[in-house]
């Protein structure tokens, strides 16, 4: 009787959700009594949502509530330059144009990752110098195209190593290399060019942004960084470029957090130290999968079992309440919370399903693109303050 009822007010409450946006297109009309998130969440920051190319469609009923998109594959390196001198901007301007139209920002995601690398930007026999010159044409000519379309970027994607230990931590060799480099459309960019390419690639879009005056903001992402130890070498990395006068304006916590691995006292912690350092925060890639990253050889479910469903929905609630408070200055001088963007639309399309080769249900809406429990979650604060 439960599921059905609330399958019934999940139809119901779709239903409600699209015919409030009919007017709106997914524009900024309507106000949070529409129950669209991104009016919910409009006096705290935008609410996005990873899209990619074939999507559009398939989530008109759901785009309304996200005020902000991201692209899961069109703005990387392989998409935008995949031979040398040759941009191609074909797939990621259908995105960008089509967020125009419905009065999304945009996320810039990303600029240089170890990841979707075409083999000829670290081609052997490259040199430091030739490599980091690559790096500063690559951003010049995406930062050009791009404009001020893209609000931010992710400059730089998982540098640091995966987990590391506390001898590197105090070697200072805790960035990703060798065999966390390694892979198919991969390159080692630490073993050739050691922690400059960082730096030279906040440099490059910085000079970038100041050339063509473009008003954009310049993010570090990676994943793990509510974990003390990957933290730790984290604010390392950003305190010795802030130290050296390069410009960054935010941290970008991915949050791909997993049911059973997950501390909300680290996660508000890390929140803390990121924005302490006057530095921004956003949840770039945020999902919570149903199995725990460390059970190697988890059960695998049929479907979403309720007392994990319970579970997820307490984890994100707790995550939405810790950003709604950093959403403004904690302390003199501190940045803020400035984004939370899903990765995905609903549980019939997270990239956790074939990365991780089983189904999951990481996301605020099922597989019919009804709001879960997680939704509730994150949206009864405002009910609440509503009937106060
Ligand atoms: C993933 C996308 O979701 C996939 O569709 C794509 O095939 C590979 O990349 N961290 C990141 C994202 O920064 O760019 C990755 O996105 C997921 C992990």
């Amino acid at each position: 009787m439960k599921r059905i009822f609330k399958t019934a007010v999940g139809i119901v409450f779709t239903a409600a959700c699209a015919m409030s946006v009919c007017g709106c297109n997914g524009g900024n009309g309507g106000d949070a009594d529409d129950g669209l998130l991104k009016n919910i969440y409009k006096d705290y920051f935008p609410v996005g949502a990873a899209v990619k190319t074939g999507v559009l469609d398939l989530y008109e009923d759901l785009l309304p509530h996200f005020n902000s998109v991201s692209t899961e594959y069109e703005m990387k390196w392989a998409a935008t330059q995949p031979s040398e001198g040759a941009f191609n901007f074909d797939l990621s301007d259908n995105i960008v144009d089509w967020a125009e139209q419905n009065g999304k920002m945009v996320r810039g995601h990303c600029l240089v990752w170890y990841k979707a690398l075409p083999s000829w930007v670290l081609r052997e026999g490259t040199t430091k110098e030739v490599a980091l010159q690559r790096i500063r044409d690559h951003v010049y000519g995406v930062l050009e195209h791009f404009g001020e379309r893209a609000y931010c970027w992710d400059v730089v994607n998982e540098a640091l190593a995966d987990l590391p230990k506390q001898y590197q931590l105090d070697s200072g060799e805790f960035y990703r290399t060798g065999a966390e480099a390694a892979g198919v459309e991969c390159g080692d960019w630490y073993a050739l060019c050691g922690n400059d390419f960082i730096k030279e690639a906040f440099r490059a879009a910085d000079d970038a942004r100041k050339e063509l005056g473009l008003d954009i903001q310049l993010y570090y992402n990676d994943y793990g960084l509510n974990i003390p130890v990957k933290r730790e070498a984290c604010l390392k990395m950003l305190e010795e470029m802030l130290s050296e006068g390069i410009a960054v304006d935010g941290v970008g916590m991915q949050a791909h957090y997993y049911y059973g691995d997950f501390s909300m006292k680290e996660f508000e912690n890390s929140v803390k130290a990121y924005t302490e350092l006057g530095l921004d925060v956003q949840l770039t890639e945020l999902d919570i999968a149903v199995y725990p990253y460390s059970n190697s050889v988890p059960e695998i479910y049929a479907e979403l079992p309720e007392t994990i469903a319970q579970i997820q929905a307490a984890m994100y609630g707790g995550i939405f309440d810790i950003c709604r408070r950093y959403s403004a200055p904690w302390k003199e001088g501190a940045g803020t919370i400035t984004g939370v963007t899903m990765w995905g639309v609903a549980d019939d399309g997270t990239h956790l399903d074939s990365a991780f080769g089983r189904k999951d249900w990481p996301l605020l809406f099922d597989e019919e693109h009804r709001p879960k429990l997680a939704f509730d979650a994150i949206t009864e604060f405002y009910g609440k303050s509503r009937k106060q």
